[in-house]
């Protein structure tokens, strides 16, 4: 294919992706973001399999390195093996386990850099040696600490290993001293002649294993309630990855895309930091969960109050304003369409309804609004916990459902959690909280909550779905 048009395809593609970005960055624009990104996916994926079959080009642009039938022989069944995973994979994932396949899904993109890092690293005739050299240890280490970081961030989500946070000794200066010796090893690796090839291989292959081990360091030591930022971070490496590996095999859209997916992860993280009132530069340093502390104390706060849903429909009949704070407890349940209705129900009895939605509800970034925007709850009613938390106070009733750590009081008030420092949404201000879920048990975090035990809390325990049903059937 010729040179000219492949780049001419990668620079609408990389425009596509662009405008997805955009797109996503909206409710109300994030379908038509998403169409973007894969009318952008398939116009680069296209370019470049036409570009590699279409043979060598003799200006060393896409397409230098074609390989012609045998490329597509090659690379025909490694796409169709893929597709079958990735279609079977979306079709099975519920909305509950979309974060975890995500931190896989991160995982692959580190493997992949990984393993071009290693394969180029045996490239003879290259250009820029020591370009060339510095580009090989920089993407297998972005590679290698993404991959086994993404790893332990998909256990810990999945909960096959436990969330709080694993402190080493003087961990902070162990990720440091890592980082240190990376410096080196390149150094070394680049000034080593490349006749001594054992040597050369050797210094990779400690590198490799040493990033490996950071990866699983820095999430590792992530306590239960900071996974939200490690997840956007990891995001970003994976895009930092993928730009390394552009640059190892001379393709102008991956280090675009690399670049693209890089930075909006790094911005992402950043937003989610100041959300959660923590230190960006922290969070890179695998330091993050700990330094609010790190020891979930158990402690008597009393007894709990219960309610009845038939109780609880009176309770809302009566109200003049009503705040929905939901959690990842609706998403399990599945309750956004019954909250919907309800939301609905009470809207047309002229109670003022609207939601409060705390930057990390639920299990990923903006993991509530889709799940209310799929029941189709209007946008201008749901609003962030930034806009809301003042409003409280002059509320009626606040139904707390499926949340938990993002309305735990103890954020605030117990300066020894591990979720002390994070803004939560105030609910206990309200006049009457009700709080949705199926025992006192304790919420990602691993924090128990004293909300459920304070005065003007009463718990209606049961499924989420089946007590607003309940509810809904009792107005
Ligand atoms: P959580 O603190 O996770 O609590 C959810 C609550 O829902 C649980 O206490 C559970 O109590 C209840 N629940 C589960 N299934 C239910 C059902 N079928 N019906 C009713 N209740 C049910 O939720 P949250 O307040 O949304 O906080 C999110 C937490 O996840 C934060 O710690 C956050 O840091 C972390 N996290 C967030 C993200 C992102 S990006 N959003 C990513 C990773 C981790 P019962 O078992 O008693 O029912």
């Amino acid at each position: 294919m010729n040179h000219t048009l492949v780049q001419g395809a990668y620079i609408v593609a990389g425009l596509l992706f662009i405008l997805a970005l955009n797109g996503l960055s909206k409710h109300e624009s994030a379908r038509m973001g998403n169409r973007y990104g894969i009318a952008g996916m398939a116009i680069a994926l296209t370019a470049t399999v036409v570009a590699a079959v279409a043979g060598p080009t003799t200006d060393g642009g896409p397409g230098s390195q074609g390989s012609g039938l045998t490329g597509l022989a090659l690379i025909v069944p490694a796409m169709a093996v893929a597709a079958v995973i990735g279609i079977t994979l979306a079709r099975r994932v519920e909305m509950t386990g979309m974060p975890e396949l995500i931190a896989m899904l991160h995982s692959f993109v580190g493997l992949a850099a990984v393993l071009v890092g290693w394969n180029s690293s045996f490239e003879k005739n290259v250009v820029y040696p020591t370009v060339h050299d510095v580009e090989v240890f920089i993407g297998i280490f972005i590679g290698a600490v993404t991959l086994t970081g993404s790893v332990v961030a998909y256990l810990k989500l999945s909960a096959k290993i436990r969330s709080a946070p694993l402190v080493l000794p003087a961990h902070n200066a162990l990720n440091l001293a890592l980082v240190a010796a990376m410096f080196v090893m390149t150094a070394v690796y680049c000034l080593t002649s490349r006749d001594a090839e054992f040597t050369r291989q050797l210094l990779l292959a400690g590198m490799t294993l040493m990033a490996l081990f950071l990866g699983w360091h820095l999430v590792t030591s992530i306590g239960g309630g900071d996974m939200p930022v490690v997840v956007s971070m990891l995001n970003s490496y994976s895009g930092w990855a993928a730009a390394a590996a552009g640059f190892l095999l001379g393709n102008d859209l991956l280090i675009i895309t690399g670049a693209l997916v890089g930075s909006s992860g790094a911005y992402l993280s950043y937003i989610m930091c100041t959300a959660m009132n923590r230190s960006f530069l922290s969070v890179i340093a695998g330091g993050f969960g700990v330094e609010a502390g790190s020891a979930a104390v158990e402690s008597d706060y009393g007894e709990h109050r219960e309610i009845t849903a038939d109780d609880a429909a009176e309770l809302l009949a009566e109200a003049a304003s009503v705040i929905i704070t939901p959690g990842y407890g609706m998403a399990t349940a599945q309750a956004q369409h019954a909250v919907a209705d309800l939301t609905k129900t009470l809207r047309a009895r002229g109670v003022d309804v609207r939601f409060g939605i705390h930057p990390v509800a639920g299990r990923l970034p903006g993991h509530m609004n889709v799940l209310l925007a799929e029941a189709k709850v209007p946008y201008d009613i749901v609003q962030e916990m930034d806009e809301i938390n003042d409003d409280f106070s002059v509320t009626d009733v606040v139904l707390v459902i499926g949340a938990n750590d993002t309305v735990n009081p103890a954020a605030i008030d117990q300066p020894g959690s591990p979720i002390a420092g994070m803004p939560v949404l105030q609910v206990w201000e309200a006049k009457e909280v009700i709080a949705f879920k199926r025992s006192l048990a304790t919420g990602y975090a691993g924090v128990q909550n004293p909300l459920f035990f304070k005065d003007n809390t009463q718990m209606l325990f049961g499924d989420a779905k089946h007590r607003v049903e309940d509810i809904l059937r009792a107005l």
